[in-house]
């Protein structure tokens, strides 16, 4: 088991894939890109396998979800999910994406054994998309999520997070059109995870503020909290349900309480929070002949140090060092 000492238990492992990304998001990377982790520094596929069986066969993990950077530009992605999805007993599985090359994997994945996805969209305008993610991909990431849809990697979720003057009078359109299309919308608050440290607590756009705008056009009414467990999104039936809108208010309304995730970079490195200040590094017991029970162990250490919280209210708060790209989303 993964326990900390404020009595969580970390049963979802995210596992960054790479760290590089076709799309340069305004709020993630700087127009030329970062540079990226050289190739040796990377797990290769049966390093990531390794650690994935040690975590759901020895410390409790029941989700997997892949991430990255953009983990659909990882070749062996259908391998590793395949290899996820073998275990016993067998992990959830799923994948946070930006969705472009997702229409001709999403068969390929569905049958390796992908649970679900979630997708990033924050605009349905083709002028606001190059403007946000420096890429006219719109039309790749529309068809991805219908693939996704297709192949039945259901529910599709969808994340979308507004930027003051650029994106955040779309919130209606967005949700009216991922209604239309069956797919979950959730808005997130933009974090002070990006690479350029642009971020300013006085410009986001808050959870109050995304509920303002959206119930000018929808009624929204709160589902019940009892359900939400350690899920980030807070859930609002639109116009009576059964359809749900969601808010992912990581800085004004934080959910570290309960906490249920730990992170694996591209790298190798256990991080046990976004916002943690050291990692721990599992590559010199992967590739210096440590046993799987060594591995646990540092794993366990590793979760056991996690702080109550991401404490960006704190003065003393630092953003991390690595970007949310290199993090894993
Ligand atoms: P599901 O609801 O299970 O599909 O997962 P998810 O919402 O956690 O997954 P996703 O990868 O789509 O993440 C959506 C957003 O949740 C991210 O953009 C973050 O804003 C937020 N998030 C994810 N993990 C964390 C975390 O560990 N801490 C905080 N504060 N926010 C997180
Ligand atoms: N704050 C909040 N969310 C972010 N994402 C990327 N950078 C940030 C940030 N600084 C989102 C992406 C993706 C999810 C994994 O994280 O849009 O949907
Ligand atoms: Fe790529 Fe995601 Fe960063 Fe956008 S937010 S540049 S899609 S890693």
């Amino acid at each position: 088991m993964l326990a900390d000492s404020y009595g969580r238990v970390a049963t979802d492992l995210r596992v960054s894939l790479t760290d590089r990304c076709n799309l340069r998001c305004t709020y993630c990377m700087p127009p030329e890109g970062l540079e990226w982790l050289p190739k040796p520094e990377l797990l290769t596929d049966d390093e990531l396998g390794r650690l994935i069986r040690i975590g759901v066969t020895m410390l409790g993990i029941t989700e997997v979800r892949f991430t990255g950077g953009e983990p659909l530009l990882r070749r062996g992605l259908p391998g590793i999910v395949g290899s996820a999805a073998a275990l016993e007993p067998r992990p959830r599985t799923a994948l946070t994406t930006n969705g472009i090359g997702l229409a001709r994997m999403a068969p390929a994945l569905a049958e390796a054994g992908l649970d679900r996805v979630n997708v990033s969209l924050d605009t349905l305008r083709h002028d606001v998309f190059e403007k946000l993610a420096r890429r006219r991909r719109l039309d790749d990431v529309l068809a991805g999520l219908a693939g996704a849809a297709e192949a039945g990697l259901t529910p599709v979720k969808v994340n979308a997070v507004l930027m003051r003057d650029v994106n955040d009078a779309e919130a209606p359109d967005l949700l009216r059109y991922c209604l239309e299309h069956g797919y979950r919308l959730r808005f997130i608050e933009q974090m002070p995870l990006d690479a350029q440290h642009g971020w300013r607590r006085d410009t986001m756009i808050t959870a109050d503020e995304i509920l303002d705008r959206l119930s000018a056009e929808f009624d929204l009414a709160p589902a019940d909290a009892a359900t939400r467990g350690s899920a980030p999104a807070e859930l609002f039936y639109v116009d009576g349900g059964p359809e749900t809108v969601g808010v992912i208010g990581s800085v004004t309304r934080p959910f570290c309480g309960a906490c249920d995730r730990v992170r694996l970079t591209a790298d190798g490195q256990i991080r046990n929070c976004l916002f943690a200040r050291e990692e721990s590094d599992l590559r010199p017991l992967l590739r210096g002949g440590g046993t799987d029970a060594e591995i646990a162990e540092r794993w366990r250490a590793a979760v056991a140090a996690k702080r109550p919280g991401h404490g960006i209210d704190d003065p003393s708060f630092l953003q991390p060092a690595r970007p949310m790209s290199a993090i894993g989303g």
